[in-house]
């Protein structure tokens, strides 16, 4: 039986919206039903094979919008394979340090809501100076000045690693396929995806650990670096 899985998520300037809909392709492509919804109009979790919630990162913190649907419906999610992606700049930089406070971030979430989702992805988002009003525009500007990223604000930046989404999507519809044929032999699938823990690739935190999970760096941790994708418009 094909699943059907939710994909939740909560945007500011639209890239979690792009990269909820990029998962969406995926699933749909491999023959999930899918629905996508934004987490104000977002239906309870209970009629669904499986889940995946997706926001991003603004002054420090997920959004309060999806802070309080996983709060709301914890139980529920917890019942269900679940996944979560965290969009952020932070996880643009993929050394120890960066990858260390996206990952608190992911633990800060989790705390506040009692979620313990299955596969937590860290991806990279995008720097849309030419969407931002004016302050905005200068607060950004200013923030990744210090981080030594990109600073000409005549062009919008996407750091996103799209091979790591699909492989995240891939690795949900694995999942979740696993978990409705076999409801209790579930911890047997190991996620292609959870190989690597850098935000160039995705970082999988096994706190449910229903996917067993392995660690190690890939080649692209070490290369990967704020200043290095292209712009994307002028
Ligand atoms: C006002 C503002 C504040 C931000 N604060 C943070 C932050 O504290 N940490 C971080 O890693 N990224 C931060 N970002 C970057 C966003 O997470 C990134 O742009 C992401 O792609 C936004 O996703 P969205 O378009 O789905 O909202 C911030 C962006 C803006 C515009």
């Amino acid at each position: 039986m094909d699943p059907k899985i939710l994909v939740v998520f909560h945007t500011v300037e639209g890239q979690t919206a792009h990269i909820a809909d990029r998962i969406a392709s995926v699933l749909r492509a491999a023959g999930d039903t899918v629905d996508v919804a934004e987490v104000d109009e977002a239906p309870a979790p209970d009629a669904y094979d499986a889940v995946v919630a997706g926001g991003s990162i603004h002054a420090v913190h997920h959004s309060r919008q999806l802070v309080h649907y996983l709060n709301e419906h914890a139980a529920a999610l917890n019942a269900t394979p679940a996944a979560l992606f965290q969009v952020s700049l932070t996880s643009a930089n993929p050394d120890d340090e960066h990858t260390s406070t996206a990952q608190g971030l992911v633990h800060e979430l989790l705390g506040k809501t009692g979620f313990e989702p299955d596969i937590v992805a860290l991806f990279a988002g995008a720097l849309v100076y030419t969407q931002y009003g004016w302050f905005k525009r200068r607060v950004m500007r200013a923030i990744v000045k210090r981080e030594s990223g990109e600073t000409d604000t005549t062009h919008d930046y996407e750091y996103t690693d799209w091979d790591a989404v699909e492989q995240f999507a891939r690795d949900i519809d694995a999942f979740a396929r696993s978990s409705v044929e076999h409801p209790s032999g579930a911890s047997t699938y190991l996620g292609q995806s959870s190989a690597c823990a850098c935000s160039s690739c995705i970082a999988t935190i096994a706190r449910n650990s229903r996917i067993r999970t392995s660690v190690s760096r890939c080649d692209r941790s070490r290369s990967a670096n704020v200043t290095g994708p292209p712009a994307l418009s002028s």
